[in-house]
């Protein structure tokens, strides 16, 4: 099992493609409220990477016949939601947006769960119990340390917010291919254990649902919801693992 390690030069390159991800982020905050639908956000990507950096190309459009280029998960849909017309957000849902990008040849990829106006408490627990989960793993990932303290450190959080670790799905290297080699478990125990390395570039997504972590996935081939529709969250940074310690890519600062 080799694991490609980055260049530098390669770095800044996955640091630009995941720049444009942050950026759509951010304009699609916005964008999330009340009466929009999710055909609306994959609608207002399109024309905004079009129109804001022509030579991006999206990332999962077409990946393995994918046919979008967001995934827009709301509320019971813990991933890979397909953005429909028919999904219209109210006030208290939840909506994960996870895009990604190739540009030049390297990939970015992240995502966030954002709330449509105000939500309850416990929504909101969810939130902040996963991000803080991705957040935990984030400074885990330093050279010397074992992949698996990441997963660690994810199920512990998730676990100490009384929340539902999500174990079938997880994160991924990535770099020259969206997804690469090795797989970033959000649980321990599934995934595989091994040194990092400067140079290594991971996406970390921590997945939880509030009162469940079975997932079943829909007809579409591709929406992984809760099994008993019960709300779910998901949180992604890529991540490069330099001498210095963990190097955020998909964020704007
Ligand atoms: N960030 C998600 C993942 O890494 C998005 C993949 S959607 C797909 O699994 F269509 F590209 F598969
Ligand atoms: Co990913």
């Amino acid at each position: 099992m080799a694991i490609e390690l980055l260049t530098g030069k390669e770095i800044e390159k996955m640091k630009a493609a995941n720049r444009i991800v942050a950026e759509a982020l951010e304009y699609l905050k916005d964008l999330v409220k009340p009466g929009a639908t999710a055909w609306d956000l994959e609608m207002a990507v399109r024309d905004w990477l079009k129109r804001t950096y022509p030579k991006a190309n999206p990332a999962f459009y077409g990946y393995r016949g994918y046919p979008a280029y967001l995934c827009v998960s709301v509320n019971e849909e813990v991933v890979h939601g397909i953005p429909r017309k028919e999904r219209i957000l109210k006030e208290g849902d939840i909506v994960s947006i996870d895009f990604g990008v190739e540009l030049d040849g390297y990939y970015g990829d992240s995502a966030k769960t954002f709330k449509v106006g105000e939500v309850s408490k416990s929504i909101e627990k969810l939130l902040e119990g996963t991000e803080k989960a991705l957040y935990a793993a984030i400074a885990e990932a330093y050279p010397g340390n074992n992949l698996e303290n990441l997963s660690k450190v994810i199920y512990k959080t998730l676990r100490k917010y009384h929340l539902h670790p999500i174990c079938k799905y997880g994160g991924h290297g990535i770099g020259r291919k969206l997804h690469m080699e090795p797989f970033v478990a959000n649980c321990p125990g599934v995934g595989p254990k091994m040194k990092l390395q400067p140079g290594m570039v991971l996406a970390i997504e921590p997945m939880a649902g509030l009162k469940t972590s079975k997932t079943k996935e829909l007809s579409d081939g591709w929406t992984v919801i809760t099994w008993n529709r019960t709300p779910a969250a998901h949180f992604e940074h890529t991540v490069a693992i330099t001498e210095k310690g963990p190097l955020i890519l998909s964020k704007l600062d």
